[in-house]
């Protein structure tokens, strides 16, 4: 079998899918906010209004954190606990998008 102009093709954007994904993949290992005593206080102001035990299907199913509220914790703390970020840390508004809740 002989590979055609148009075979190359298929395989170049094959190849620029697979390497755009395992880019993106790379990403998800920034550091989620961590679950100790100390971020208890993030935890509970994301999860101010969640749903109770008996809550309706739709209610858990729609209920997003309370993650703009939590993150007004983030820095002041930081600050207090000098807390240093890495000299290239990314732009920092929105904590939460990137430092996953892990609870
Ligand atoms: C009440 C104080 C406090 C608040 C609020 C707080 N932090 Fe922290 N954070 C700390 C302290 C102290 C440390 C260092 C010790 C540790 O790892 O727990 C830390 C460490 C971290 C680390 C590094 C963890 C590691 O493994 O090195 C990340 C990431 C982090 N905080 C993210 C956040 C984010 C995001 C928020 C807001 C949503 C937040 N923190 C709010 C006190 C706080
Ligand atoms: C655009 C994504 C992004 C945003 C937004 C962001 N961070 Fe980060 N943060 C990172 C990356 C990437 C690192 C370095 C990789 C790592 O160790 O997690 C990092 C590292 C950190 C560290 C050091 C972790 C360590 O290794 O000790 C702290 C603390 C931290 N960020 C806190 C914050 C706080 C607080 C905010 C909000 C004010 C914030 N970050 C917003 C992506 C982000």
């Amino acid at each position: 079998m002989k590979l055609e102009k148009r075979d190359w093709l298929f395989i170049a954007v094959l190849a620029v899918v697979l390497a755009t994904f395992i880019a993106i993949s790379g990403k998800e290992k920034t550091k989620p906010v961590p679950d100790d005593p100390i971020h208890n206080p993030v935890y509970e102001e994301a999860y101010k209004n969640a749903p109770g035990p008996d809550a309706s299907f739709f209610k858990k199913a729609f209920f997003r954190p309370a993650k703009k509220d939590a993150e007004q914790l983030c820095e002041p703390c930081h600050q207090q606990f000098g807390v240093k970020m890495p000299p290239n840390h990314p732009p920092k508004f929105r904590c939460l998008f990137c430092h996953k809740l892990v609870r």
